[in-house]
C-alpha cells in the first residue's frame, strides 16, 4: 500500500467500526427487552409468583399452606366465572377462604403495587391449574 493511500485507508476503517457500533447499538435495545416483548403472560405470572410476588411462600399447587391450594383457588375461580386479577387489586372480596382474608390483605401492597398487566399474568399463571 503506497503511502499517501494510508489516510484514506485509515478512514474507511474508522467508518466501518463506526458503522459496526452503531450496529450493536440497534440491536442492542432489542436483545435485552426480547424477555419482555416475547414472555408469555403465564411465564410472567410464574416469575411473580415465585419472586417479587411472594405468593409461593403461602400458595403451594395442590395442598393448603398459609393459604388454600392454587389448585383450589382456580377451581373456584373458573365456577364463579371470577377474576383473580381483580381480587388482588381489591376490586373483589375473598370467595374462597373468607375467614382467613385479612392473611391475604397483608399481600396487597405488594399486588396493588403491580402493573394491570402482572395482576393478569398472575391470573393466568394461577388459572392454569387445574
Ligand atoms: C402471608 C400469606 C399469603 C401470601 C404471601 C399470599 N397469600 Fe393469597 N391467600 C392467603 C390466605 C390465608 C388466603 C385465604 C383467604 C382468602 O380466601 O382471601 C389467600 C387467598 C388467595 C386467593 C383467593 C381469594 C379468594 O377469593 O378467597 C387468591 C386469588 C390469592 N390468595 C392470590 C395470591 C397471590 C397472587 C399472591 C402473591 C401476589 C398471594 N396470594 C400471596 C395467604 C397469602
Amino acid at each position: 500500500m503506497k503511502a499517501s493511500n494510508l489516510p484514506f485507508f485509515v478512514f474507511v476503517v474508522t467508518l466501518n467500526m463506526i458503522s459496526c457500533n452503531e450496529k450493536t447499538a440497534v440491536q442492542n435495545p432489542i436483545d435485552p427487552s426480547k424477555a419482555t416483548i416475547t414472555q408469555m403472560p403465564k411465564e410472567l405470572g410464574q416469575e411473580l409468583f415465585e419472586g417479587k410476588g411472594m405468593c409461593a411462600s403461602c400458595h403451594k399447587a395442590d395442598i393448603k399452606v398459609v393459604g388454600p391450594s392454587i389448585q383450589e383457588i382456580a377451581k373456584t375461580y373458573r365456577e364463579k366465572g371470577a377474576s383473580i386479577a381483580a381480587f388482588i387489586n381489591e376490586e373483589s372480596g375473598p370467595l374462597v377462604d373468607p375467614s382467613q382474608y385479612e392473611i391475604m390483605k397483608t399481600n396487597f401492597a405488594v399486588t396493588k403495587a403491580m402493573s394491570a398487566e402482572e395482576r393478569k399474568a398472575l391470573e393466568v399463571y394461577m388459572m392454569s391449574f387445574e
